[in-house]
C-alpha cells in the first residue's frame, strides 16, 4: 500500500497520506509528499492542492522511530519548501490532530482548514526537542510571538476554534465534510493565489518570552528543551526567515544529540509499552467495571474515589465509624471544590461528582459493586479479614484488588475463595493526582482480571504498570535500597541537607530526609522512646515526627517549608557518636554511588526475578510515581548512560551485592 496517493478532481490536485496508526512522516511519506507536490507543480491543468489524510488523524509528527537512525529517504525542510514555494494555492485540510511535523506540513500549505474536533500543537519540547522543521519561525508569522512561544515551549496543543481565533486556521469545516470542504476551498483559492508564510511579518512583542520563564521556572527546572524553544521563538524576531531556521537547526540538533531528548524519547515509547501485558492477546474481553467501592475513607481512600467519580463512575465508600466517613467525604468535596475555585470544574460538575459517591458503614454495601478497592491499614490480618468478608459479600465476578503497598498479594487473596479475582492495585499518594498504578499480579490472578484492572487504570488517567509480588513491588522496593544507605551516610558523617541536595539537583522533587519527613517519621516506630535503635528512634523520641508536626530531620514553618535543624543535627550527632565509626567528609559523587546506583541495582534484581516486565516499566514507575526527572529517562535508562561497567566497579567498593545480570552487563 502506498503512504500518498494523489487525486486529480477537476483543476484540483488532492494529495492523500494514508501512514496508520497516526500519519507519521515516515520517510516513504516525505518522499509520497515531494512527488505529489513535484506531479502538481508540472501539471498545467492544476490550479490548487488539497493537502489532506486518511485515518484517525492528520500528521502527527516526524516518525520518532526514525530519530537517531542514519537518514533516508528526502530532507524534511527541503519538502517543506518546495511546498511553501508552490505557484498553485495548497489548502492543509486538518482532522485529528496536527502536531509537531505535522503543524509545520501545515504552516507551509497556505491556507488551513479545519474541522471543529481538530486539534493544533507542537509538542516536542515534551520530547525535549523543538520544532526543527521551521515551526519555531513560521509560528510567529501567523499566529504572533505571544501565542507562539507559548505553543512551543509548554507543548500544548489548541483546538481548532481557538486555532481559527488566532489565525492558525483559516477556515472551520464540517465535522464529516472535510474532504468537500477543504476542495471548495481550494477553487475559491485559485483566484487569491499562494501566500507563503515565510514572506509574512513576525508579529507581537517579546516580553512574553522572559513571563513564559518566570511563570515555568520551577516545572522547568533541569530542562533544557524549553528554553531552546524560546530562544528559537526569540531568534525569528530579530533575524532574516533562513538565518532564523539555520538558528533553529542549529539548536535542534543540540538537542537531538543531547541526553535529555533520548531520555524523554525513550519515556514516550516507554509509557506506551507499559500498558502491555507479556503473553495475553490484546483482544482479550474485559470485565465490566461500572460501579465500584472503596474500603477507607483515609487520604489513600478518598483520593482513589476522587479519580473514579472524575471519570462519571459511581463509588461506595465504606468506613467503619460515622466521624471518620463524613471526614473522608468532606475531604473529598473541599479538594474537588479547590479545583473548581481554580476553574479546573464547575459547580455543577463538582456536584455531579459528589452525587455518584455513595458513603456507607458496611461492607455489605459493595455486594453489587465491580471492583473493590481495599484501602485500609497497612497490616496483613487485617487485609486478611476485610478479604476474607469481602468473599462472603462481593457478587461473583467481582475484582477485589488491595492497595497495599508491601504486603504479599498472594497471602491477601488466599484469604478469599476465589484468589483469581484478587490482585494489588497500587496508588501513589496523593491518589487523585499522581499517574502511576502498580497492577500487581497474584500468582493466582485471571487473565482477564489483570487486563481489566490495567484498562481501567488507563481509563482513570493512570499509567499502569504490572509488578509481581515482591516486598514493595517495583517503587518501593527499589525506593528502599535508596533510604537505608542515605540513613548509613547520616552514620558516617554526611547531613541530610547535604544528602538531599545530591538528590534535588540531581532533579528529583525531593530527596531521601525530605520524603521521610513528608510521609512521617514515625511510621513504623515502636513508640518506645527509651528504646534508641536508630537515628529515627532518637529523631521521635525527642518527639520529631517529621513534617506532621513541625519538626523532623528539619524543621518546618507554618507553610511545611523546611529548613536545617540545629536540634535535629545534634540528635544525629549524639546518636552518630556511639557508632564509633569515624567522622569523614563524604562526597557528592559518593552519594550518588550509594544511594542512586543500588536502585539501579535492584532494577536487575526485579528483572532477574520477573517481577517487572521490562527495564522500561520500571522507569516509568519511578518517573510517575516517584518524580524521577523525565530527562533523565528513569533509573534504568538512567544506569545504562552511566555505564554498567562503573556502576559494579562502585558497588562492589562499597560491598554491595551485584545483580548477575548488571555483573554480565559491564
Ligand atoms: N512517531 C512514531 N510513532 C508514533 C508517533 C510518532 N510521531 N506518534 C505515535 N506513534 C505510535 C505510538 O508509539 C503507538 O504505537 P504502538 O501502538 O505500537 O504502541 C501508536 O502510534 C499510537 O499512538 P498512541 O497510543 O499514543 O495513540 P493515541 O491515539 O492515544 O494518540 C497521538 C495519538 C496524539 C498522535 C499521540 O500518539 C502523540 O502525541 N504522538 C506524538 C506526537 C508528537 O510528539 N509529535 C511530534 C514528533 S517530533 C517532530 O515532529 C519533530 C519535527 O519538528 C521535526
Amino acid at each position: 500500500m502506498q503512504s500518498v496517493t494523489t487525486q486529480k478532481i477537476g483543476n484540483i490536485l488532492v494529495i492523500v497520506v494514508n501512514n496508520p496508526p497516526v500519519n507519521a512522516l515516515s520517510w516513504h511519506v516525505r518522499q509520497g509528499l515531494s512527488d505529489g507536490v513535484d506531479q502538481g507543480l508540472n501539471d498545467p491543468e492544476i490550479e490548487a492542492m488539497v493537502l489532506r489524510c486518511d485515518g484517525n488523524t492528520f500528521i502527527a509528527g516526524a516518525d520518532i522511530t526514525e530519530f537517531g537512525k542514519p537518514p533516508q529517504g528526502p530532507d524534511f525542510n527541503q519538502v517543506l519548501r518546495t511546498i511553501e514555494s508552490a505557484t498553485q494555492p495548497v489548502v492543509g485540510a486538518i482532522h485529528g490532530t496536527a502536531l509537531g511535523g505535522g503543524l509545520e506540513t501545515a504552516l507551509v500549505c497556505h491556507y488551513r482548514i479545519a474541522v471543529p474536533s481538530a486539534k493544533l500543537g507542537v509538542p516536542e519540547v515534551k520530547l525535549g526537542l523543538l520544532p526543527g522543521a521551521g515551526g519555531t519561525q513560521r509560528l510567529p508569522r501567523i499566529v504572533g510571538v505571544e501565542a507562539a512561544a507559548t505553543m512551543c515551549s509548554l507543548g500544548e496543543p489548541v483546538s481548532a476554534s481557538k486555532a481559527a481565533s488566532m489565525g492558525l486556521v483559516d477556515r472551520i469545516a464540517g465535522e464529516g465534510s472535510l474532504a468537500e470542504d477543504a476542495i471548495a476551498y481550494a477553487k475559491e483559492l485559485i483566484a487569491v493565489g499562494p501566500r507563503a508564510t515565510r514572506d509574512l511579518p513576525v508579529k507581537g512583542d517579546t516580553a512574553i518570552i522572559e513571563q513564559l520563564k518566570a511563570a515555568n521556572a520551577r516545572k522547568w527546572k533541569g530542562f533544557e528543551a524549553p528554553y531552546a524553544n524560546l530562544a528559537c521563538v526569540e531568534a525569528a524576531t530579530k533575524l532574516p526567515f533562513d538565518e532564523g531556521m539555520a538558528f533553529e537547526r542549529a539548536e535542534f540538533m543540540k538537542l537531538m544529540g543531547g541526553s535529555q531528548s533520548a531520555a524523554q524519547r525513550h519515556m514516550f515509547f516507554a509509557e506506551r509499552q507499559a500498558a502491555k501485558i507479556d503473553g495475553l492477546p490484546k483482544d482479550l474481553p474485559l470485565r465490566t467495571v461500572n460501579k465500584v467501592g472503596v474500603i477507607g475513607a483515609g487520604t489513600m481512600g478518598g483520593g482513589i474515589s476522587m479519580n473514579f467519580l472524575a471519570k462519571g463512575i459511581p463509588v461506595t465508600i465504606v468506613e467503619m465509624v460515622q466521624e471518620n466517613l463524613d471526614r473522608g467525604v468532606g475531604v473529598i468535596r473541599k479538594n474537588y471544590e479547590a479545583s473548581a475555585a481554580k476553574g479546573r470544574f464547575t459547580t455543577e460538575q463538582v456536584e455531579g461528582m459528589m452525587a455518584l459517591l455513595t458513603p456507607s458503614l458496611t461492607l455489605e454495601s459493595l455486594a453489587d459493586c465491580d471492583l473493590v478497592i481495599e484501602a485500609v491499614y497497612e497490616n496483613m490480618d487485617v487485609k486478611k479479614e476485610v478479604f476474607g468478608k469481602l468473599d462472603a459479600i462481593c457478587k461473583p465476578g467481582a475484582i477485589l484488588a488491595s492497595n497495599t503497598s508491601y504486603l504479599n498479594v498472594d497471602e491477601i487473596a488466599a484469604a478469599t475463595s476465589r484468589p483469581q479475582d484478587v490482585l494489588g492495585m497500587h496508588f501513589f499518594s496523593p491518589a487523585n493526582v499522581m499517574k502511576l498504578l502498580e497492577v500487581v499480579r497474584g500468582e493466582k490472578t485471571a487473565p482477564d482480571v489483570l487486563a481489566t484492572a490495567m484498562a481501567i487504570g488507563k481509563k482513570i488517567g493512570k499509567v499502569a504498570v504490572v509488578a509481581g509480588v515482591c516486598h514493595g513491588f517495583i517503587g518501593n522496593r527499589m525506593l528502599s535500597t535508596r533510604q537505608q544507605p542515605a540513613m548509613q551516610l547520616l552514620l558516617e558523617g554526611a547531613t541530610p541537607e547535604q544528602i538531599d541536595k545530591v538528590h534535588t539537583d540531581f532533579g528529583m522533587p525531593m530527596g531521601p530526609f525530605q520524603m521521610s519527613d513528608l510521609a512521617g517519621l514515625d511510621i513504623g516506630w515502636h513508640r518506645d522512646p527509651s528504646r534508641v535503635e536508630t537515628i529515627r528512634d532518637a529523631l521521635c523520641a525527642a518527639g520529631r515526627f517529621g513534617q506532621k508536626n513541625g519538626k523532623g530531620f528539619y524543621d518546618y514553618d507554618a507553610k511545611r517549608v523546611g529548613t536545617p535543624s540545629a536540634e535535629a543535627l545534634a540528635i544525629i550527632e549524639e546518636f552518630r557518636a556511639t557508632s564509633n565509626l569515624p567522622k569523614r567528609e563524604i562526597s557528592e559523587q559518593e552519594i550518588i554511588e550509594r544511594t542512586l546506583y543500588p536502585m539501579v541495582n535492584e532494577g536487575y534484581k526485579i528483572l532477574e526475578e520477573g517481577k517487572a516486565q521490562r527495564a522500561s516499566d520500571i522507569d516509568v514507575v519511578w518517573i510517575y510515581g516517584y518524580g524521577w526527572p523525565i530527562y533523565r529517562g528513569g533509573p534504568m535508562f538512567w544506569g545504562d548512560l552511566e555505564g554498567a561497567g562503573k556502576i559494579v566497579e562502585a558497588l562492589e567498593r562499597h560491598g554491595v551485592a551485584v545483580a548477575e545480570s548488571l555483573k554480565a552487563k559491564a
